[in-house]
């Protein structure tokens, strides 16, 4: 099927963010072998664009407290996009020191996210990161900016897409190889989110914009379809619909990397990630973290799979997750 698209290329990217967005906040906190064997199970899936983890207070997120050891204990591998959250230059210089090659920053769009979130004010954040953002830079080092709360915030309400851009373009005059414009919360509809993206195409570029979207409202696939009208080539996501922030009330799973993947491959976009073994890395994800983990494509997947199963074995004594 020809790629759709207004660009004509139908090449999507995926940036999983399940290791730090999915796991930071969950109840079930993973030591360094599990952490590295759901990764591997991903990598085995064909996703290439990984956040790890993030190099932040181990006070603040617990789990992200072996984010060093993880990074250490990584197979080397040509090829691999490997990002890390960091905070602040402290955080910046603890990813450096284990080696990693890229970053990510995180600006919230409001006075008290940016509080809530890192204990600095907007004016202070926009310092921290842009100190951070000029050092990557010129340590040659892949950086890119989240724009949290892009859509509404938790505290504050809806955000402006003017200030939403606006700190886009900061960003980016800063060193930020790319901004992702992230509805933290899962607050944006369709509408919305097709103004903030053609806007902020219209003033950044396609090309250094990804999109980040949460599931809370069942619009995360809806506003990926969107996002890529509007010319988007670049998507976060989480397997199973693993995450949400711990300091932004409300915010629940990611989209899920296995709902984007169907909605794209279906559509005639190329993501290069095969799905059974994405499924496979989910069933994994739930067995690791011991609860109901999938996107909202997964009931139909295993009933598909089980009605497989009886056809060719004549019995539903088959595998009842696909790809495991
Ligand atoms: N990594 C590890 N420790 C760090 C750190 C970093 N990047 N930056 C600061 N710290 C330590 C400080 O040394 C201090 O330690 P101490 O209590 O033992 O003295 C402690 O963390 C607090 O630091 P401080 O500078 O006083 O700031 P704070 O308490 O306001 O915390 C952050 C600021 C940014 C470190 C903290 O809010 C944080 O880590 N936030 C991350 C939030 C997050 O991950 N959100 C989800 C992703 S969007
Ligand atoms: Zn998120």
């Amino acid at each position: 099927m020809p790629a759709q698209g207004e660009s004509g290329n139908g090449r999507v990217t995926i940036n999983e963010v399940g290791l730090r967005d999915g796991l930071q906040n969950h109840p079930r906190r993973l030591g360094v072998a599990e952490k590295l064997e759901l990764y591997r199970a991903l990598r085995i899936s064909g996703l290439h664009s990984f956040e790890l983890t993030s190099f932040v207070s181990p006070k603040a997120v617990p789990a992200m407290a072996d984010a060093a050891e993880l990074v250490a204990a990584l197979p080397p591998e040509e090829g691999v996009n490997l990002t890390a959250l960091v905070p602040n230059r402290r955080g910046y210089a603890r990813a450096r020191e284990a080696g990693m090659r890229g970053i990510a920053v995180v600006l919230a769009a409001t006075e008290t996210l940016n509080q809530r979130n890192i204990g600095m004010s907007l004016d202070r954040a926009r310092e921290e990161c842009a100190a951070v953002l000029r050092q990557a830079a010129a340590d040659g080092v892949f950086a890119r900016a989240y724009v949290a709360a892009a859509c509404a915030c938790p505290y504050e309400g809806p955000t402006s897409p003017d200030t939403v851009i606006a700190l886009a373009e900061e960003m980016l005059a800063a060193g930020a190889d790319e901004v992702a414009i992230a509805d933290t919360i899962g607050a944006g509809n369709p509408r919305q989110v097709a103004t903030l993206f053609r806007s902020a195409v219209a003033r950044c570029g396609a090309g250094c914009l990804s999109a980040h979207f949460h599931d809370t409202r069942a619009l995360g696939v809806t506003l990926s379809w969107v996002a890529l009208q509007e010319g988007i080539r670049k998507f976060d996501a989480s397997i199973g619909g693993l995450g949400g922030c711990p300091f932004a009330p409300g915010a629940s799973g990611n989209l899920a990397t296995e709902d984007l993947v169907f909605m794209l491959e279906e559509s005639g976009y190329r993501t290069q990630v095969d799905l059974p073994a994405l499924m496979a890395a989910a069933s994994l994800a739930g067995r690791l973290l011991g609860g109901q983990v999938g996107g909202r494509i997964t009931p139909w997947y295993e009933s598909r799979h089980r009605s497989r199963n009886i056809e060719s074995n004549g019995t539903n004594q088959g595998q009842a997750r696909g790809g495991d």
